[in-house]
């Protein structure tokens, strides 16, 4: 038996198309871009997080030069964020990548398979979809409405 499985996803062609506090979390993911610690890739990566009471923190990319030892920018900023306030919601998470030295033609950035996996935890411990933003530098944008809409059979602990 064949069976199929299909994703709806948003696209803004640039950042005029967004609402404000879409506008807002972009600003706030590029400003934590600017702060990236990548100087072997030179691949710089920010994420923005919006939690349900209205707040705003952001993270970026760290790097090590023992290289698995770094971690990407939505990791870095969702840990710290589930760290300090274990029990608010998380509404929107805000991506945005590319080389440090940035063309007009790089695409938005879609979150490694590690990040989604580590998403998709916190998506499903809090029993409510998240808001998935992935960004160019140039403001090209792509939307999904969860997570796990970027990672079809996914695992999480109801297998354990
Ligand atoms: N990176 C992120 O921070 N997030 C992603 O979604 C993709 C990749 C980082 C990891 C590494 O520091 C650099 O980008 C190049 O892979």
């Amino acid at each position: 038996m064949k069976k199929d499985i299909q994703i709806s996803y948003e696209y803004f062609k640039n950042s005029s198309e967004l609402s404000d506090i879409e506008n807002t979390l972009l600003a706030r993911a590029k400003a934590a871009r600017e702060n990236a610690y990548a100087p072997y890739s030179q691949f710089l990566v920010g994420c923005s997080v919006l939690l349900e009471n209205g707040e705003i923190y952001s993270g970026n990319n760290q790097e090590n030069a023992a290289f698995p030892s770094g971690l990407c920018a939505e990791r870095t900023t969702l840990f710290w964020v589930a760290a300090n306030f274990p029990d608010v919601k998380i509404k929107k998470i805000f991506v945005v990548g590319g080389p440090k030295e940035f063309h007009e033609s790089n695409p938005p950035i879609p979150p490694c398979g590690a990040c989604r996996q580590s998403l998709i935890e916190y998506e499903t411990k809090q029993s409510e979809d998240i808001d998935l933003y992935f960004s160019s530098m140039n403001d090209e944008v792509v939307k999904v409405h969860a997570v796990k809409d970027l990672l079809p059979f996914y695992f999480d602990s109801t297998f354990l």
